[in-house]
């Protein structure tokens, strides 16, 4: 149980890398492990010229088939060779403490790859020892139907038949990827051998992979649909529901089911008492979890009920919001009022499952300053900041043709929806051939407006994104009211359209005035507090420094000001 300032977690940054597309030092188009070695002094270089990132965040790396490009793993304890070996991570692991960046690792406890010698075990006959490892049932009805209308999270039934054994398993996500019975105690003893097998190579803590969906319903209930609201009041007749019903369950798309049976059940979080117990035993050790969810109550339930679950939770509505001051400051006060006392929340704009920021928020013309806001936003709310590679260069969604698209949800749904490719592209390092990310073919192509949108460039450019980020980092770095102080949102005396708030801690008080509007907005900082001093604005051309009294926002221009008494 931690509950102190102290906690290295709470003040660090983190930077997300997908290893994939970070750097290729093999010549195969793939990023690999001494990639990432290779590029450890630009995130941190222990001068404010890098990005000087605290901690990060590595995507999976383990032997798998890559059905689902590492989220399907099939040995937990080996790396996969495109990525390089275990002396290699050993090496990433010293490298990187060496530059006090600390490596967190995804676990996905959730399922493993039907290529995994636990499911080759579990699907060979029913009475294998390994069968109960996996969720396994009788289908349903003189068709043999599926056992319940559980979908997966991707496409279709979360059930597979399996023909050699007469039964259907199940997977929250692709076939290939076979959920764990966590109700099995033995299932739990083999996969915290594998979480003490990194701990024990030194890692630093684990970002877990859908923490909320590990156990389910043992009576396997039906799901009820999103619209089960509306149909109480319909009768239950095509003709009289909604045309979108009709067809959004003619689709079946995955998310229109309320999966009040198959997510968030309560002996979850008796898995995750037991995890944290494991994490506890070594210190120092961090977690954050990926809980989906839009109530914020249910996310915050995930810390625990004395904080003895996850360190960190994310709560993804930030990165849905629209472009309101108002959507905004409502989304992160809801977070904070459902924290349980003492917990610490945990922000992303961006990761590798969802559309790019600066392509969700951005409008044409106005793409940098909404990245500059959103640095600026990420990078002074109260709570650890996960920056996703390639944020910092403004990095956007790339639109792919059908024969370039890999994710599996991509190739299913093209071209309604293109998958999570476009956010995956390789990381820009240079305006060059493939983006300085390799030699050979890269396994993605590159993403749009690499010319502008590329380290080497930026690197040169002080207005630059990158550059903004590396001021607003070393901010951030060099003032504990930003990264431990209190939050308190400002309502009076704000103009329309923007959003302001106040980080707070022994004396300290920074005041951010984010605007939100394609208008300018006068403010009146007298009416806010007795003295004002404006640190940083996205606008490089702003003179900061001084006290200012009143001062007109730009479209979209963001500040920081020290309002200390
Ligand atoms: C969430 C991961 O972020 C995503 O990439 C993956 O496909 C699913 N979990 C399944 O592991």
């Amino acid at each position: 149980m931690t509950d102190s300032h102290n906690d290295w977690w709470k003040k660090a940054v983190f930077y997300q890398i997908y290893p994939r597309s970070f750097y290729d030092t093999m010549g195969n188009g793939i990023g690999d492990l001494q990639g990432i070695i290779d590029k450890l002094d630009y995130l941190n270089d222990g001068t404010p010229n890098s990005l000087m990132v605290d901690a990060i965040w590595l995507c999976p790396f383990y032997v798998s088939p890559d059905m689902d490009f590492g989220y399907d793993i099939a040995d937990y304890c080996k790396i996969d060779s495109c990525y390089g070996n275990l002396i290699d991570f050993d090496r990433l692991l010293a490298e990187a403490h060496r530059r006090k960046i600390r490596v967190i690792i995804d676990l996905v406890l959730n399922h493993t790859s039907d290529q995994h010698k636990w499911f080759i075990e579990s699907r060979s006959s029913r009475d294998n020892p390994k069968r109960d490892w996996y969720v396994w049932r009788d289908g349903r009805g003189s068709r043999n139907r599926p056992p319940n209308n559980w979908k997966n999270n991707f496409f279709g039934s979360a059930w597979a038949w399996d023909e050699k054994t007469g039964q259907y398993y199940l997977h929250s996500f692709l076939k290939e990827q076979p959920d764990l019975n966590w109700f099995n105690p033995d299932v739990r003893k083999a996969m915290f051998k594998a979480v003490r097998f990194w701990l024990d190579r030194g890692v630093d803590g684990f970002r877990l992979d859908v923490a909320h969906c590990y156990c389910q319903d043992e009576l396997f209930r039906d799901n009820p649909s999103i619209f089960h609201r509306i149909r109480r009041v319909s009768s239950n007749r095509f003709w009289d529901r909604p045309f979108v019903v009709n067809l959004f369950q003619m689709l079946e798309l995955p998310e229109l089911q309320d999966k009040i049976y198959s997510r968030h059940h309560p002996e979850t979080h008796n898995v995750l008492k037991e995890f944290r117990q494991v994490l506890d035993q070594y210190p120092q050790k961090t977690s954050v979890g990926e809980v989906n969810s839009e109530d914020s109550a249910i996310v915050a339930a995930y810390y625990g009920s004395d904080n003895d679950e996850l360190h960190m939770n994310f709560y993804f509505a930030l990165a849905q919001c629209r472009w309101k001051a108002g959507a905004f400051r409502r989304a992160v006060e809801k977070w904070e009022q459902s924290l349980p006392k003492s917990a610490w929340p945990a922000y992303t704009f961006s990761n590798h499952d969802i559309m790019r920021a600066i392509s969700h928020y951005g409008r044409k013309g106005q793409e940098v300053q909404r990245a500059r806001l959103l640095a600026m936003l990420l990078l002074t709310l109260r709570g650890t900041p996960f920056i996703y590679y390639g944020e910092e260069i403004g990095m956007k969604e790339a639109k792919l043709k059908r024969s370039e698209i890999k994710d599996p949800v991509g190739l299913k749904w093209y071209p309604l929806y293109q998958g999570r490719d476009g956010c995956r592209t390789p990381m820009q390092w240079t305006a060059g051939r493939n983006a300085g990310f390799t030699e050979a073919e890269p396994w993605l192509p590159v993403g749009p407006e690499v010319d502008q949108r590329n380290v080497a460039t930026q690197d040169q450019d002080p207005a630059s994104l990158l550059n903004f980020y590396r001021l607003m980092l070393n901010l951030r770095r060099s003032n504990s009211a930003l990264q431990l102080g209190t939050y308190a949102s400002v309502v009076e005396g704000v103009p329309a359209d923007c959003y302001f708030f106040k980080r707070e801690l022994d004396g300290k008080c920074f005041l951010v005035a984010l605007n939100f509007s394609n208008g300018r907005r006068e403010t009146d900082f007298r009416r806010l507090a007795n003295n004002a001093v404006l640190i940083l604005s996205t606008n490089p051309a702003r003179q900061t420094g001084s006290s200012i009294d009143k001062m007109t926002l730009d479209p979209h221009e963001s500040c920081i000001l020290d309002i200390s008494e």
